[in-house]
This record gives C-alpha cells, structure tokens and sequence, in this order.
C-alpha cells in the first residue's frame, strides 16, 4: 500500500513540474507565470480540482516518445470564482511550447463539454507555441474539435479567453470565437501569420508586438476586448468581468444588495453644452447614472465614437451602448456598428439588460465607409438590437439624426422604455442640411440667400430639433429632466424584470455578416 502511494505522490509531484525546473524559471524570466499559478490567482483557494493531470501523448514521431509529461501542456480542470462554478483551461509552455495536439486537446474538450453540460464559464489561458509540429495533421483536427465546441458553446455559456503568449497560425480562432479576449501587454501576440511571412509575402517589416501585441489588438483590430499591463491584472479583470455575468444563458447575472435612497443626480442637468455641436464626454453621463463605480468598459481603445462596457443599476447588471460625442461627434461608422453590435448580442444571448445612450448626428459619409461597406456593417447593429429580446432602455441625450435615430434602439425596432432629455433633437436630419433642401428654391431667389438660408434653417429647427414631435407620436414615453435620469431607470428596469417576448419560430437568422 504504502509503495503505491508513493508511486502516485512521484507522479504527482512529477505532473506539477511540467516541462522542469529549468523551463520554470525560464517561463519567469520571461515575466510570466506558470500554468499552475495562474490558476492558483484565478480561483478561489483551495478549490481547483483537477481532471486528466496524468494524461499523456501517444506519439512515437520524432522522438516524442522519449519527450512524454504528465498532463500534456495543459492543466485542466474545475473551481470556483466568488463562490461560483467555472472550467479552466492553462496551457504549459514548459512543456513542448505549449504546443497543442490529441491529448492536449482532448483535455480541453472534455472540460468543454463538462461546462456546457453543467452550465458554467469556461475560461481558456493560452500560452502556446500552436499545432505541435512532431504530430502532423493529428494537430490539426486537434484544434478543430475545440473549434467545434466554441460555436456549439457561443450562447450557451459565456466563454472567456486570456493570451499570455505566443497564439499564432489557427490558434486563434479559438479565442476569435469565445466572448471575450484579453492579452497581456509585452508579452503575448496573436496573429494569422507572424513577421517573417509578412515579410516574404508583402515586404513589410514589423515586429511582433506590433503586428499582434496587446495595444495593437486593443485599439486597430478590436481583435481584443481588454489590453492589461500584467499577467495578474489580467486575472483579476476575468474576475471582475465574470461578476457582471451569468452562469449561462438560463440563469441570470449576479444581483448585489442595493438599498434605494434619493436617486437625483443633479450632475447630470450640467453635462450638455448650450452650443448643440459642442462635445463632451459621454462617459460623465454614464458615470452619472449607474451605480457608484460600476461601469467596466469594454473594448475601450478601440471604435472610441461609441462606448459599450457593463454596469450596474441599483445592484442589477446592464450592458451599456452609447454613441460617444467627444470622439467623431459619436457619428456611427463600420467599426462601431461592429463593436456595438456583438457586445448587444452577447447581452441578449445573456439575459443582461440594455441602457442605450443615445447622442448621434448619423452615419460617416465617405468612399472609405461604402467602399467597406457601411450598409452590411451598419445593418449589423440594427439587426442586433432588433432581434434582442432582453428588457431594453434607450435615452436620448441630445442628437438622433436620420437612420441612426432608428437604429440606436428606438421604440420602433424594440426598446420597451423610450426616455428623451429636454435637449435631445430628434429629426430626418440637421436643420443646416434641412433646410439647404426642401427650401432651395427659396434660398436661391432670396435677395440675402444666406439670411434666407439662416431663417429657414432656424425655422427648421424650432419645429423638429427638439423631442416634442416624437413624444406627440408615442415614439418617446416621456421627456425627463436629466436628473431623474437613474430614478427612472431604476424603475423602468424593475417594471421589467419579468419581461418575456416570443419571437416567430426559426432554425436561426441570417445576420448580415
Ligand atoms: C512542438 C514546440 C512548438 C510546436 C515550441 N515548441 N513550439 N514543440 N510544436 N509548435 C517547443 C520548442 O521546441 C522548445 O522545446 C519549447 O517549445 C520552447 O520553445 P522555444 O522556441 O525555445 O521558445 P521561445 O524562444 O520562447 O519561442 C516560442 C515560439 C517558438 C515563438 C512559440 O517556439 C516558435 O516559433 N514555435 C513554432 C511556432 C509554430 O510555427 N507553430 C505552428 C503554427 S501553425 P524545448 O524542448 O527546447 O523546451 C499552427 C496551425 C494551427 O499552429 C492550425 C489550427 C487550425
């Protein structure tokens, strides 16, 4: 007995040293932590539990059967996060780079599966060196199976992916289909194909980290959600973000006790600027509203003309989409209405309800946006909030010009709630605009063309440049002052708390992609 229980104590202690000693402190060296420890940081003590911590490749190519480690480069396994049940993957660059194929992948499926069938989070730490190169085609179909299990997953169970490494080739397409991405600055990349092809193939020399580090994908590529200075923050911002989230698309988000008190904020009558083209900082309205410190932003770097990030109203989780004035004057261009768009669906698949902030003066006009087609990717975010079914409340700031207006949540396309301040300004178009068409002739034959032109644009705007002829149609249930603003929204989200809204039967619907 007690010899067998040695063998399994060396195995164990065997398991725990991965790829060695030497690999360990190179693994440091290099500013980054182990797979064990970081699942240490992520999970709350003492309750990861293990599963396939003695698994193996059965690989006799290139020597691989003299290379074999407990495990195969990746921990696996179960715990909790805040008392709350979630898989975790953590690949072992000590062992073989990382490097992913059969066994390896076999693990990672098997606690896929696992979350799919219990409903809870998984959450992948890459750290890979890609298809392991000794087991050929093997890899290949290695990775595909996890492929396959991401989309079955989409929808089903938040899942969250975190680079602290190299991810190159097809390797990203696992995290490219999860929920989120974070990387960790200077010391994780993700690309297709790293700098030397580039070179090859296009002659354009670039490092890695530029080509593919965190601040490249946070802010060009939207390819990540969140960019964080080291492999600690990172962890800790999975945390944090899991906190806003439910378990899986049946259970509801986290509530925290709340206890109502004046909910006035009279901060908020001084955010909009007399002059209507003047921006500000849409983030202040935000923070106004939502409770004390709660708003995480997601995607921050990246299409900054319109912000989206979760929050909480009296302790209630809520995704938050609001144009941005102070960047592009919160315009709606490809890469918003792409930003936008994905973070409403992942609320809807989630049960997380929508506050929509609206400040919009229309689409970006240019050969660049219909060139790269601004209707496909316009009609992204329109089709996201149309199809959603989570309670959802749109406030209109200031301006909702032209299909934007439609597209920002309006009442037409499904928003249960429709608030407008005093100042919101909701028309086909701007009055300037307006006014040069339908009264040309006017202008034309005036003797002061420009006085003219200037009357009929004031004129113009003292008809629709407010939210009274919307409110008169019902298209707003009613203009607030801007300090009642969380009141009403405290209550509007309470009034719907039991929402349910069927939508006709379908296999699934055809997003224009
Ligand atoms: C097998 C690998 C490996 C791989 C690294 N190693 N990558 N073993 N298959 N893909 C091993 C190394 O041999 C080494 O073993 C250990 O991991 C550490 O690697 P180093 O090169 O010493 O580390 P470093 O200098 O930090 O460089 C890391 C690296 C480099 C940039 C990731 O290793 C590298 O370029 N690897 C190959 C990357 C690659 O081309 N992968 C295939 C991509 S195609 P020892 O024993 O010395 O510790 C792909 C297709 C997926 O992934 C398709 C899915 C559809």
């Amino acid at each position: 007995m007690k010899n067998s229980e040695e063998l399994l104590a060396q195995k164990k202690l065997q398991a725990r040293l991965g790829g060695g000693e030497k690999r360990i402190e190179s693994q440091h060296k290099k500013g980054k932590l182990t797979a064990r420890e970081r699942i240490d940081i992520l999970l709350d003590k003492g309750t990861f539990q293990e599963i396939g911590e003695l698994m193996t490749h059965r690989s006799k190519n290139f020597g691989l059967d003299k290379q074999k480690f407990y495990g195969d480069g990746v921990v696996t396994g179960y715990g909790k996060i805040d008392g709350r049940l979630v898989y975790v993957f953590s690949q072992d660059f000590t062992v073989l780079g990382g490097s992913l194929a059969e066994a390896h992948s076999e693990k990672i499926c098997r606690i896929m599966d696992h979350a799919i069938q219990n409903g809870a989070p998984v959450i992948g730490l890459n750290d890979s060196g890609g298809a392991r190169i000794q087991e050929g085609v093997v890899s290949l179909a290695a990775y595909a199976d996890i492929f396959y299990r991401n989309t079955l997953a989409s929808g089903v169970i938040p899942q969250i992916s975190v680079i602290m490494g190299p991810c190159a080739g097809g390797a990203v397409y696992s995290p490219a289909l999860t929920d989120f991405t974070l990387m960790v600055q200077n010391t994780s990349y993700m690309f297709v194909t790293g700098p030397n092809v580039v070179k090859t193939v296009t002659h354009e020399e670039v490092s890695a980290e530029e080509l593919g580090g965190a601040d490249t994908h946070a802010s060009k590529s939207g390819v990540t959600h969140f960019a964080l200075s080291n492999e600690i923050e990172a962890i800790e911002h999975i945390k944090k973000l899991l906190s806003y989230v439910p378990q899986n698309c049946e259970d509801e988000a986290p509530k925290l006790e709340y206890k109502l008190s004046d909910e006035k904020r009279t901060q908020l009558n001084q955010i909009i600027p007399t002059n209507p083209n003047q921006p500000y900082d849409m983030r202040s309205i935000i923070e106004g509203i939502v409770d004390i410190d709660s708003f995480l932003e997601v995607h921050k770097d990246y299409a900054e003309n319109i912000v989206v990030g979760f929050s909480r109203i009296a302790g209630r989780s809520v995704g938050i989409v609001a144009n941005q004035p102070a960047v592009l004057a919160g315009v709606l261009d490809i890469n918003a209405s792409k930003k936008a768009a994905r973070f409403v669906r992942f609320c809807d698949a989630f049960n997380i309800p929508l506050l929509v902030l609206v400040d919009v003066p229309g689409f970006l006009p240019g050969t660049d946006q219909e060139w790269n087609a601004i209707i496909t990717n316009g009609a992204k975010l329109l089709y996201a909030f149309s199809e959603a079914t989570v309670p959802s409340i749109t406030v209109i700031t200031r301006k909702a010009y032209g299909g934007a207006y439609d597209v920002m949540n309006s009442k037409h396309i499904g928003a249960d709630l429709n608030f407008s301040w005093p100042s919101a300004e909701i028309a086909v178009m701007g009055a300037k605009g307006a006014a040069e068409i339908i009264f040309k002739k006017d202008i034309k034959e005036a003797k002061d063309p420009n006085a003219k032109h200037k009357e009929m644009e004031n004129e113009y705007a003292r008809l629709f440049a407010n939210p009274y002829r919307a409110a008169s149609r019902g298209y707003i249930d009613e203009v607030i002052i801007p300090s009642d603003t969380r009141k009403r929204l405290i209550d509007g989200f309470e009034m719907l708390e039991n929402k349910v809204l069927n939508t006709p039967k379908k296999k699934h619907g055809n997003i224009p992609l």
